[in-house]
């Protein structure tokens, strides 16, 4: 059965904009674990404009379950990975312009860095996944770097407006889920996923871990994050 991961950035975006102490994404962190998250993610910006170091730091004491560390394929990210050793690290593009990830990784044009980073984050003892594009080509140079796992971003598929484009995406996802398998890639989902359109995505089956925040976060600062939680946790389940 699939997990939940839950990504608090959002809660550390409220907090920098005011530059105070509160909502800490850590607090939040324990209450999605308490409400059946399997998993915590952040994202570590270069510009740092929401989760801090300090954040990262704390969470790696504190998260019971697994933290995924999202980051850049940089220098400065790998040597803070190999610092705090989170469970896993996703690697994902970054432009310092965008609202958040754009696209996925072009691990095929990137392969020779992606594969020196993937080398050091796995002689760390961390497992790596990268962040890519329901694309074959990404998926087979994925496996040649030797990632353990992608994220398939699942961006295009929920921002598809059209019934029929929106079904040309999800066959590009359940296309890319058989492909990685094969290839003995473990597969993980996000970007985009709410309480609606995620239901297409549960029923291809063979994803391990979504990793879900702006839906969780904004439902839980009208419902709670406990309930906000449950709710997805039921999802992910297939109920
Ligand atoms: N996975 C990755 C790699 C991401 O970059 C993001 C966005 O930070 C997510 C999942 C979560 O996306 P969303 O906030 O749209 O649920």
């Amino acid at each position: 059965m699939s997990k939940l991961g839950v990504n608090v950035d959002h809660v550390a975006t409220v907090r920098q904009a005011r530059g105070t102490a509160e909502p800490d994404p850590v607090t939040a962190a324990a209450l999605a674990e308490l409400a059946g998250a399997e998993g915590i993610t952040v994202h570590l910006r270069e510009d740092r404009r929401h989760i801090q170091d300090r954040d990262v730091a704390l969470l790696r004491q504190t998260v019971k379950t697994r933290l995924n560390l999202e980051m850049a394929a940089t220098d400065e990210m790998v040597g803070i990975a190999l610092k705090i050793v989170p469970d896993c690290v996703t690697l994902v593009p970054e432009k310092r312009e965008e609202l958040t990830t754009e696209g996925g990784l072009d691990v095929f044009m990137n392969r020779h860095l992606i594969k020196k980073q993937t080398d050091l984050l796995r002689q760390g003892g961390i497992v790596v996944s990268l962040f890519v594009d329901p694309d074959l080509e990404q998926i087979k140079a994925a496996h040649r770097v030797g990632a353990h796992f992608i994220e398939i971003h699942t961006g295009a598929y929920c921002e598809a407006r059209l019934p029929e484009q929106k079904q040309d995406e999800l066959k590009k996802i359940d296309q890319a889920i058989r492909a990685a398998r094969k290839l003995g890639l473990g597969v993980n989902a996000g970007h985009g996923l709410n309480y609606q359109n995620i239901r297409n995505v549960v029923a291809l089956g063979g994803i391990e871990e979504y990793n879900i925040g702006h839906s969780i976060i904004s439902r839980a600062v009208l419902v709670g994050m406990d309930q906000a939680v449950r709710e997805m946790v039921a999802l992910v389940k297939g109920g």
